[in-house]
């Protein structure tokens, strides 16, 4: 529909989106389109969507006639169009304005009426499976996106290669190609039955930006070598091991982890051997990037939670990557007939799980009433703490499970999160000497056992503060208004960002999407967003030229 709507508007001129004159700063619009999961390449896209357009609808037709009305009223009042950041004279003179108004009518058209009725090609997602969007570690779906996202890396001027691990890479070398890299990057794998944005959305920003850069001829004036990477495993959903891509670059990736298999018993790497990728241990330390050759790596991500929607702002800050505990904890007691034990003369664990959960979930909503007058804990920023902290009972297993037994044990599992790293290991003490006090007093026993931590990651200040003024000019590019400040949130869930920080500086911005929900096909982002996170991307860059 954009590339027929530009068809129409360039009176006859088959063009697809990307042969257009990309002038000024005009961002490809039928890239950002992609990013919905439609992989295919701009120009395929338009090109076989243009030669299968059936004939206007009615009701396509009004929508179009009622987007040219509206944009030639705000035009008329100087309103700030949507397309206000095509940098053209606010107050253009009376000549100047129609041409500029003809120049931006394609564009115009195009943004505001997919912003006005969210216009879904049919076009599938790259995906494994029929129906729903599947792309795990390398498979024929990841493959394939990966091989598209190289040819839109080689469409944006950048030089492509693929790493032994399937990272997909594309990199401009600048003026000074022995300077310290920016790297960019996000993971093209999904979860099963996905949405579209997580990821790709991150890959696709800086992947426009660098094409808006190039179709300007300043992508080579780059101050140093900037380079976007599509990692191949992010979500770890097919060997449960996760940042099997970023970690290798970063070079934290055991050479073990190319033994882990599926539950199809194929390995790692059987799979990289099966894409053609002659992966050995020696290789893999080949894709380990040097510290020194890099100055930072920069993510954008979507929210995946609903702060950014609460507080009406399309983009924050990312302050960093909540540290995490998961904890096991067994409740024993005495198994027996529902009927015939007295109350009185019970060993249920039951309770005392119950009890043990509710106790969890006050100290993690006020973490300062029960750890405050604690002298062990002084130290911690109780602030940080509480305004990060998340605890969740994700899992509790019973046996024998049955409604006419006491159960024998209990198990439940918990899910510790917080940017504080001191204060969650306060939490988990205070949690631990609580949970025994009570298994204590209901005559049970209790073990809690530690099956998985993370240390938090601090985002860089300096980074931080850059992204921070490029998500500003971004938002207030595209509004033409004065903005608020740009709020700095904490990431609870784990990203790419998290192996690239044990190579370099980290720093990331989070996107708005609709009610924070992600890992569903619910997952939206308005695109008008969508076109701030690769603004601010630009601006970003900008400030390396
Ligand atoms: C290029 O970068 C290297 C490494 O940072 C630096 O030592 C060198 O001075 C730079 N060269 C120029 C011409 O700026
Ligand atoms: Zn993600």
């Amino acid at each position: 529909m954009l590339a027929w709507l530009i068809f129409v508007a360039e009176e006859g001129n088959l063009h697809s989106c990307t042969e257009l004159p990309l002038q000024r700063n005009h961002l490809p619009i039928c890239q950002f389109n992609d990013v919905r999961g439609r992989w295919d390449p701009p120009t395929h896209t338009s090109t076989s969507h243009l030669t299968s357009t059936k004939a206007i609808t009615i009701h396509e037709g009004l929508a179009w006639l009622l987007c040219s009305l509206w944009l030639l009223v705000l035009e008329a009042v100087h309103c700030h169009c949507h397309c206000q950041w095509l940098s053209l004279p606010e107050v253009p003179s009376p000549s100047l304005y129609f041409t500029s108004l003809l120049f931006r009518l394609p564009f115009c058209f195009a943004l505001s009426f997919s912003l006005l009725f969210q216009l879904q090609l049919s076009l599938p997602p790259v995906s494994d499976a029929d129906g729903y969007l599947e792309r795990t570690f390398l498979s024929p779906a990841s493959v394939k996106a990966g091989n598209l996202i190289r040819q839109w890396m080689e469409e944006a001027g950048l030089r492509t290669w693929i790493d032994y691990m399937g990272n997909v890479h594309g990199r401009v070398e600048g003026r000074n190609e022995s300077a310290e890299a920016l790297l960019i990057g996000s993971h093209l794998d999904t979860v099963v039955d996905a949405g579209i944005f997580d990821g790709s959305l991150g890959i696709i920003s800086a992947l426009a930006a660098l094409k808006v850069l190039n179709s300007n001829g300043k992508l080579q004036a780059v101050r140093r070598p900037i380079e976007v990477i599509a990692f191949s495993d992010e979500e770890g959903v097919r060997f449960q091991s996760t940042f099997l891509g970023s970690a290798a670059v970063a070079g934290i990736l055991p050479a073990s982890a190319l033994h882990i298999s599926d539950k199809s018993g194929v390995t790692v790497e059987d799979v990289l051997k099966d894409s053609s990728l002659d992966i050995t241990e020696e290789n893999l330390l080949k894709v380990k990037y040097e510290p020194r050759s890099v100055w930072g790596y920069v993510e954008v991500h979507i929210e995946q939670g609903p702060v950014l929607e609460h507080t009406g702002f399309p983009l924050a800050v990312v302050k960093g990557i909540a540290g995490q505990t998961r904890l096991k904890v067994t409740v024993r007691g005495s198994q027996g007939h529902a009927g015939t034990v007295p109350m009185s003369m019970r060993q249920d664990p039951m309770p005392a799980a119950a009890e043990g959960i509710v106790l969890l979930e006050s100290l993690c909503k006020c973490p300062e009433e029960f750890l405050s007058y604690d002298g062990h804990c002084k130290s911690i920023s109780l602030k940080s703490l509480s305004s990060s902290l998340v605890c969740t009972v994700g899992e509790i297993t019973t046996w024998p499970s049955a409604s006419n037994v006491i159960p024998g044990q209990v198990t439940f599992t918990i899910d510790l999160r917080t940017i504080d790293d001191m204060g969650r290991e306060a939490v988990i003490y205070e949690f631990s000497n609580r949970m025994h006090q009570i298994c204590d007093q209901r005559s049970v026993s209790c073990t809690i056992e530690r099956k998985h931590d993370a240390n938090a990651v601090l985002c860089d200040t300096e980074l931080s503060m850059r992204l921070k003024s490029a998500a500003y000019s971004a938002v207030t590019r595209l509004t033409g208004e004065i903005q608020d400040e740009v709020p700095v949130l904490m990431s609870g869930a784990g990203h790419d960002a998290m192996a690239m920080s044990h190579l370099t500086k980290v720093g990331m911005l989070f996107v708005r999407c609709r009610g924070g929900v992600s890992h569903s096909p619910e997952e939206n982002v308005l695109d008008e967003d969508v076109w701030t996170s690769g603004l601010a991307v630009l601006s970003f860059i900008e400030t390396q030229l």
